[in-house]
């Protein structure tokens, strides 16, 4: 019986933001992440005697707009093994847009990794990272678990990511703060797009998460959680910084992420362990302690009444249920 593939989403403390090559993403640069325990994706990818894929969501049927770039990433399979096949792709997403995590990393994972089970390509984790990749450029990191760095390359096959530790015996554990607010969506590829073609600042940008990402491992090396937190917070803001300096000028913060970036402040002034991290979005994720994390908790929810806080730890890599 064809096995489901399970693929948990992963927060960049290094992040990756612009493309040197659209097609087959591929970055300017490296970038590390960590994968979490909650968030998932389970998709499960059957062939069917068809010309067209079907796509399912959370039990609904997707129309053509939603399921497009899905419907995309299936030629592009197609095209990379050479087969005919068209699918039945059957996903259910755990990854609740309430927690605040984008799901596109899970979600290619998941997919690359259904494919890979129904049609028996017999993929190495490189290769499903390579093909994860095509999907969606953070995908490529939800192959491993723990802290995973991902190669930029040059072309489709140099580019994927690799393990740097699964199973990191370390006091981190991350705090989501959801805002409860709809504002407009940039996507991130529209807004890295917009950041490298019109930042003055983005060449400062490659020269900076080079040294950071050698310096990150060395402190994911040395378990300095410190270190760790200083750096992706100050990463985190950088990238932020390509998108307040873009032409048109651009910000995925809310007022709330600003007032929850001041109480992080205020809360390390206590002698609290925190650190955030900020995708593209709103949101803000708190780089925490096992000690500290019912504090921050604490502190950000007597603060701010519209918002919510999900807890998650380290998680795992790919696995087929
Ligand atoms: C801010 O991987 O969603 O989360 O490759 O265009 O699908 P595409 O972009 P995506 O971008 C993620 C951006 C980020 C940083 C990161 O995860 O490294």
């Amino acid at each position: 019986m064809t096995k489901t593939a399970r693929a948990y989403t992963n927060i960049a403390l290094i992040k990756y933001w612009g493309k040197k090559n659209k097609q087959y993403k591929l970055p300017y640069t490296n970038s590390l992440s960590l994968t979490l325990d909650r968030f998932y994706t389970d998709t499960l990818a059957e062939v069917i005697d068809n010309d067209r894929d079907i796509i399912s969501l959370n039990n609904e049927v997707l129309n053509d707009t939603k399921s497009q770039r899905i419907r995309n990433y299936l030629d592009t399979v197609r095209q990379m093994y050479s087969f005919d096949d068209h699918f039945q792709i059957t996903t259910v997403n755990h990854v609740p847009t309430s927690a605040g995590f984008a799901s596109s990393a899970s979600g290619f994972a998941a997919l690359a990794g259904a494919i890979n089970e129904t049609k028996q390509l017999d993929l190495d984790r490189k290769q499903l990272s390579i093909l994860a990749r095509n999907g969606s450029g953070s995908a490529s990191r939800s192959i491993y678990g723990g802290f995973v760095e991902w190669i930029a390359g040059y072309d489709n096959l140099s580019s994927f990511a690799v393990p740097i530790d699964e199973t990191p015996e370390i006091d981190l554990t991350l705090l989501s703060v959801v805002i409860n607010q709809h504002s407009k969506k940039v996507s991130s590829t529209v807004g890295m797009k917009n950041s490298v073609k019109s930042s003055p600042f983005y060449s400062n940008w490659v020269t900076l998460v080079s040294s950071e990402i050698k310096e990150i491992k060395q402190a994911i090396a040395q378990k300095d959680l410190q270190k760790i937190g200083e750096i992706s917070e100050h990463n985190a803001m950088s990238m932020h910084a390509l998108t307040l300096s873009a032409n048109p000028s651009f910000t995925y913060f809310a007022p709330e992420t600003i007032r929850i970036f001041q109480l992080i402040q205020e809360i390390r002034h206590k002698g609290i362990f925190a650190y955030a991290t900020i995708d593209a979005g709103p949101n803000v994720k708190i780089i925490c302690t096992k000690e500290s994390i019912q504090k921050v908790q604490t502190y950000i929810e007597q603060q701010l009444s519209n918002v919510t806080t999900v807890v998650a730890n380290i998680g795992h890599g790919i696995e087929y249920i």
